[in-house]
């Protein structure tokens, strides 16, 4: 990146007297990091160019001229062909001063009637709409991924927590199928933001409109917008579409964190309920036997930045008076490094979902060991007539025999249940069983594993559809 720090380079130098104070220059610049919008910034530009030529703003001759002007510049760019210059600020700058330098003063003629107020504003549209587009195919990647596991685990057993403490028997299938329903409302969130940033703010030109005869509708047309902004005001000062993303990624790397920890606590040697492949691990330097959930753990670590990129967006804006102000350059680097960490979490995840796979023998023996068809026991006694507080206080007294001699309800004999209730029958063992309990279970939202099998093909037809 070059640093030439002259006033006459300024596009906006006229009134100054003085050169830019060569700190300021560098604290002032964002085209270190806005650079990445170069492609939505030259797309916007031939739109508006296209769009001044039929109003009759340019001629046609100029507009053709800034049109491969414009794409001359884009390819010196992705060549590596491009220098970035501090002292032209940003990369509108840069990008219309390069085009200037190639094509004379028919450059300086691109900039009528708009302002980088509304450029701006309209670049990270641009981007965030095509971003908002990668990341939803990835969402999409990762729920296919979570429903063939489900589908695969659908009969298989295992505790189902509440305080992380052994509650009653679930299949995995089902409790894969929890994580799936978060990440349809991620989805749903995802497009409709996509809506409210969808809508184009170019016109709006500085703060105020423009008096030159624009027509807007071609440009929003052009490039793919729903309709153009209503305030011009409000155009080049909202950021709340960004802030709206960063509350879509919160909450999806929130989901995302809370799926990483229980991943996390399913590979250690204390549950050892699941197998990550090693492709998605890694391991230490001292201790040889150590294979370390690394994917997960930094998925969960990342939420952090993402949380906080939410929080930043939203004080940058809270004081603001209308309309632009220099504040909103502040926006672009928590959003970009939202875009890249959500986008990588989700890369990692779709990649890595499908290919968990699980240790069935060692979810039911922890199923088994906790009680956990204690509830089934009052359910079962309830049937037969028993008030479902007595049936509680019953199971209680057989729960604490089982500690007491370290065997599950399912391995008593039937006279030592009958210790507790003569109303237990031969008959308890059915409702027992850990496929007992979870086949019981059987209604929409139900843990039995044909209710999996039954969400998991609703789940595809949705996702078609
Ligand atoms: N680099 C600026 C930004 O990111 C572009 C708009 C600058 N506008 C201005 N009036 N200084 O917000």
């Amino acid at each position: 990146m070059t640093d030439s720090n002259k006033t006459s380079e300024k596009p906006w130098g006229g009134r100054f007297s003085e050169p830019t104070d060569a700190f300021v220059e560098r604290f002032t610049a964002s085209v270190g990091f806005d650079q990445r919008l170069y492609h939505h910034d030259i797309i916007g530009s031939i739109a508006h160019a296209t769009m001044l030529a039929e109003v009759g703003v340019l001629t046609a001759d100029e507009k053709d001229q800034i049109i491969e002007g414009l794409q001359a510049v884009k390819a010196d760019i992705e060549a590596g062909e491009f220098q970035w210059s501090v002292s032209l600020e940003d990369v509108h700058m840069n990008v219309e001063a390069r085009l200037t330098d190639r094509i004379g003063i028919t450059g300086k003629k691109l900039h009528t009637g708009r302002s980088r107020n509304d450029q701006v504003a309209t670049d990270i549209r641009l981007y965030l709409r095509d971003e908002i587009d990668v990341i939803a195919e990835e969402l999409q990647r990762l729920r296919q991924g979570l429903l063939e596991l489900a589908e695969r685990e659908a009969d298989t057993i295992m505790p189902g927590f509440t305080h992380l403490q052994t509650a009653q028997p679930v299949t995995f299938g089902h409790h894969l199928l929890a994580w799936y329903e978060m990440l349809v409302r991620d989805a749903d969130r995802l497009q409709d933001c996509r809506k409210r940033v969808n809508v184009m703010p170019l016109g709006a030109a500085a703060l105020a409109g423009t008096t030159y005869p624009i027509d807007r509708a071609i440009t929003a047309r052009l490039l793919g917008f729903d309709r153009p902004s209503e305030n011009s005001l409000d155009s080049v000062s909202d950021r709340d579409f960004a802030i709206e993303f960063c509350s879509f990624a919160a909450l999806l790397m929130t989901h995302l964190s809370r799926f990483s920890e229980e991943l996390v606590l399913w590979t250690s040697a204390q549950f050892d309920f699941i197998d990550l492949p090693d492709r998605f691990c890694t391991g230490s330097s001292i201790m040889p036997q150590k294979k370390n959930p690394d994917v997960p753990e930094l998925v969960r670590g990342k939420t952090g930045r993402v949380n906080g990129h939410l929080v930043s967006l939203l004080t940058l804006m809270k004081s603001q008076p209308l309309a632009y102000n220099k504040d909103n350059q502040e926006d672009k680097e928590p959003l970009f490094d939202t875009v890249d960490t959500v986008k990588g979490c989700l890369k990692a995840y779709a990649d890595m979902v499908p290919a968990i796979s699980a240790k069935a023998d060692n979810m039911r023996d922890a199923a088994r060991r906790g009680f956990s068809t204690a509830t089934d026991l009052a359910d079962y006694l309830v049937k037969k007539g028993v008030p479902f507080r007595d049936a509680h206080e019953i199971v209680g007294k057989a729960v604490a025999f089982g500690v007491a001699e370290s065997r599950d309800l399912s391995e008593m004999t039937l006279a030592e249940l009958r210790q507790f209730s003569d109303i237990i029958g031969e008959d308890v063992f059915g409702v027992l069983t850990l496929e007992g309990s979870v086949n019981a279970r059987n209604h929409l939202g139900g843990t039995a594993p044909n209710q999996v099998r039954a969400a998991v093909a609703r789940a595809r037809q949705q996702l078609a559809g």
